[in-house]
């Protein structure tokens, strides 16, 4: 079973940083699980909330807001005085520094409150420039947005993110015109039905988020492909989970 670090390690660092994204790798996760948006004038950046309050110590939008704006900020000093100084990543840097190493990205588009036109041609620009084609796949709870993607690039691996219990799961996905590479469902809607159909289709199966091992666990045994985790350490010290 798969471990992605969701916004990287971060229930050990501040998230969706290049030290959350450092530790995921020292951790020898297989993935990474990061949200993108666009600052202001158009650059893809690393961010969970569509404003920047929660995570730095300054205010705004992201999408009011330039890089250059952006980049005064720290988004490490509200999580620990030893993460003083860390800047909003830029994909682009974050690719960069990933480039070294054999994670995967699961590179998750934020839309909202603004649908931010160009976000997914900016994202997959990145993601050619630094050859990682093979290597991220794209999930978003904007399915609009996937669908933009996958018309963009038929070969780019696309992961439908369920936060609502569907009951027509794979009828809507028919619908959708989208032949996903995984479907992400909130762990406690993963029933063994969902598990057998998922993958009679050939579709990776990833929970979302379980920082519980024990609850984990079980799913592993269900079958999962994948769990998305902000505690991926503790995944690895079981030693229940060495995909890698
Ligand atoms: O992988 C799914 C997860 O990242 C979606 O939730 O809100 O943490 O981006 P959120
Ligand atoms: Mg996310």
């Amino acid at each position: 079973m798969k471990i992605v670090a969701h916004r990287g390690a971060s229930g050990y660092c501040p998230e969706n940083t290049l030290a959350a994204f450092k530790k995921a790798v020292e951790v020898n996760v297989d993935s990474i699980e990061l949200d993108v948006r666009l600052s202001k004038d158009g650059v893809p950046v690393i961010c969970h909330d569509a404003k920047i309050n929660r995570t730095s110590n300054g205010t705004g939008y992201i999408h009011e807001l330039t890089l250059e704006e952006l980049k005064q900020y720290d988004f490490g000093s509200w999580y620990g005085d030893e993460f003083v100084g860390e800047r909003i990543p830029t994909l682009e840097e974050v690719l960069v520094f990933l480039q070294e190493s054999d994670v995967t990205v699961n590179i998750e588009i934020k839309n909202g409150p603004v649908i931010q036109g160009n976000i997914e041609e900016e994202m997959l620009r990145l993601v050619y420039k630094y050859d990682f084609n093979d290597r991220v796949w794209i999930s978003s709870f904007d399915h609009h947005s996937l669908k933009k993607v996958a018309d963009l690039d038929k070969h780019i691996k696309i992961g439908f993110i369920f936060h609502m219990n569907l009951i027509n799961l794979f009828d809507y996905i028919d619908n959708s015109g989208i032949d996903p590479y995984s479907i992400h469902p909130n762990y406690f809607y993963i029933t063994e039905e969902m598990l057998k159909e998922a993958h009679q289709r050939n579709y990776k199966v990833f929970a979302y988020t379980v920082d519980d091992v024990t609850v984990g666990e079980k799913y592993k045994h269900m079958g999962v492909d994948g769990v998305v985790t902000n505690k991926p350490l503790a995944y690895k010290q079981s030693g229940l989970f060495t995909s890698k």
